[in-house]
């Protein structure tokens, strides 16, 4: 069987700069538009990430997306991600939130910040959803806000990076 690789789907501007986002999304959120649209809205998945995408691109970051139903995947998927460059990571885990040692072991273990988002807000719901293995290792969990969610998770982990590389000699203020 294939590995799962994540897929890019913006260019961006190619220049300079560009920062490198991974989207991973977890269990069922495949189906996304016809699950639940009353807690969950109405969008595709792929409705999302063109939104997602579209922003990158105005913000100068490439973004890449993994949607998987396998925890294995979304493992493997973040042991790569170093190598391939990814610099932030913004995950919806899905229900593997209140389960998943092993997606917390692999976040710690690359060392990688992430943003976690939700749809809906996990804390207005069952109590089992107000538990998350992620959460207390995140720089951020924003949940609620449904697919904006992720446009706002984008801006912050561009934001991030953006203030974490070196500056060029016109900023330096020499
Ligand atoms: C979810 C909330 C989780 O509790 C649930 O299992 C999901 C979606 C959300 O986006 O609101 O699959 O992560």
């Amino acid at each position: 069987m294939a590995a799962a690789t994540p897929s890019s789907s913006s260019q961006g501007n190619g220049g300079q700069g560009q920062i490198n986002i991974l989207v991973l999304q977890g269990p069922n959120l495949n189906l996304l538009g016809t699950r639940e649209p009353e807690v969950y809205g109405y969008d595709t998945l792929d409705d999302i990430h063109a939104r997602i995408t579209a922003r990158g691109s105005e913000l100068g970051a490439t973004v890449s997306y993994l949607q998987s139903n396998a925890e294995h995947e979304l493992v493997n998927a973040l042991h790569a991600a170093p190598s391939a460059g990814v610099e932030f990571v913004v995950i919806n885990p899905g229900a593997f939130t209140h389960t998943s040692v092993a997606l917390r072991d692999a976040f710690l273990g690359v060392a990688l910040p992430f943003i976690e988002v939700h749809l809906s807000n996990v804390h207005a719901r069952e109590a089992f959803r107000q538990t998350s293995y992620l959460s207390d290792v995140a720089v951020a969990v924003i949940t609620g806000l449904g697919a904006e969610g992720y446009l706002y998770a984008l801006e912050a982990a561009v934001q991030r990076v953006r203030a974490q590389q070196p500056k060029g000699p016109r900023d330096s203020g020499s």
